[in-house]
């Protein structure tokens, strides 16, 4: 089967091409005792070992074959191929309160996020102790290690709010072609690719000069949820929704160009001395050009959650999960700038925010998410 290893200098899921499935999941932790929670830490990352080789959790040995106990693993995933399931695990701002004497551990990138134009969040779907992404292209998969993660779990943190994703949007490897979002739209054209290590070095993981040595290799999270306004979208004409992006639906070329991966030329003028790409355009205001050179990796999924019950619409959009070396100096700067321009904006809420400090990678077994940081 396919496997990607948990083991190396940066945790995988990050510079891993995009799976098609997301398991996602922010744990609160409920116990003060530090020790209970690096058990459960180490624990996690022994299972996640397993489960990414096809393992159950506990091995093949007693703990998952002793008629007289509970399996220790849940059993879903027995007999399928981990589909290159990754576990990634980060820290956020809440647990580096006083409870478990991590207070100057805190780096300074790991900054809660500020209130952005528009925001209309649930703090039922924000924040979180811990963030764990679970990513495989088996949607059973994925969820199997999420729900195991939550039984190890027991007694030490609980879940404080979940997210699947089904169908990933972007591209993070040259080796992957272009998905569409749900907004019909080519999504990740311009992305930072996995083949791409200077980008990986500039913009996605923490140098050795950070202030919190712990988190030099590893990277920081930031997840939105983001409803789209489906239906509202869904009567806008093309060339509305064309001129909100920046971009053709058909082909995902550039306004003016002609193919998908054509230069972006923010200068172009139309016939008028107009913009060929609007001024308000979803491509201009994200672009490095518009934000200091700034880059960020985007490895976000599309979700659905059923019928508003208020509205009775659709509760679907797309679950943004971006990465990045510091977030106050690249995602936090974009987004306030799509918050206050971004045509976009009339056909989407941000419904959720969180931020995680993502530790570097594991070196093997023993290792375990965030020993450096106890
Ligand atoms: C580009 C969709 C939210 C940052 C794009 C593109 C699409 C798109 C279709 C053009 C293709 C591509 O280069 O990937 C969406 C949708 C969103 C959303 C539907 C919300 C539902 C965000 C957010 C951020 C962001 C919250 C960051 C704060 C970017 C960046 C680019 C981009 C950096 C590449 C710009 C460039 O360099 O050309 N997005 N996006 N997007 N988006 Fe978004």
């Amino acid at each position: 089967g396919s496997q990607v290893s948990l083991y190396g200098t940066h945790q995988a899921g990050i510079a891993t091409p995009a799976q098609d499935r997301l398991a996602f999941a922010a744990f609160d932790v409920t116990t003060t005792d530090v020790t209970a929670l690096q058990t459960m830490l180490g624990l996690w990352a022994a299972a996640a070992h397993q489960m990414s080789t096809g393992e159950p959790v506990g091995g093949t040995g007693s703990a998952n074959s002793n008629p007289a106990a509970p399996p220790l693993d849940t059993g879903e995933a027995f007999d399928l191929d981990p589909a290159n399931l990754t576990v990634t695990v980060g820290f956020g701002p809440s647990l580096f309160d006083d409870r478990f004497g991590l207070e100057n551990r805190r780096p300074a990138a790991l900054a809660d996020l500020p209130a952005f134009p528009g925001d209309t969040l649930d703090a039922n779907r924000s924040g979180g102790d811990i963030g764990v992404q679970a990513c495989s292209n088996d949607p059973q998969v994925a969820f199997h290690a999420i729900r195991n993660f939550a039984r190890m779990a027991r007694g030490t943190a609980v879940m404080r709010w979940t997210q699947l994703g089904f169908g990933r949007t972007s591209t993070t490897s040259k080796t992957e072609s272009t998905p569409r979002n749900l907004m019909g739209f080519k999504d990740g054209t311009n992305n930072i690719l996995a083949e791409n290590t200077a980008d990986l070095d500039d913009y996605v993981w923490v140098g050795p000069d950070t202030d919190q040595p712990w988190m030099a290799g590893g990277s920081y999270l930031v997840a939105r949820r983001i409803r789209m306004l489906i239906e509202s979208w869904d009567t806008d004409f093309l060339s509305d929704q064309e001129a909100v992006f920046g971009r053709t639906k058909n082909t995902g070329a550039p306004l003016g160009g002609t193919a998908e991966f054509d230069t972006v030329d923010l200068d172009a003028k139309d016939a008028d001395g107009g913009p060929v790409i609007p001024a308000t355009a979803h491509i201009r205001l994200a672009a490095p050009a518009t934000n200091g050179g700034m880059k960020i990796l985007r490895r976000g999924y599309s979700y659905t959650d059923g019928i508003d019950a208020d509205t009775g619409l659709l509760d679907a959009g797309l679950f943004f999960i971006c990465y990045q070396a510091d977030p106050t100096k690249q995602f936090v700067p974009i987004q306030q700038r799509l918050g206050h321009g971004d045509a976009l904006n009339e056909y989407i809420r941000h419904t959720g925010s969180a931020v995680f400090a993502v530790p570097p990678g594991l070196s093997g077994p023993g290792d375990w998410f965030g020993k450096k940081l106890f």
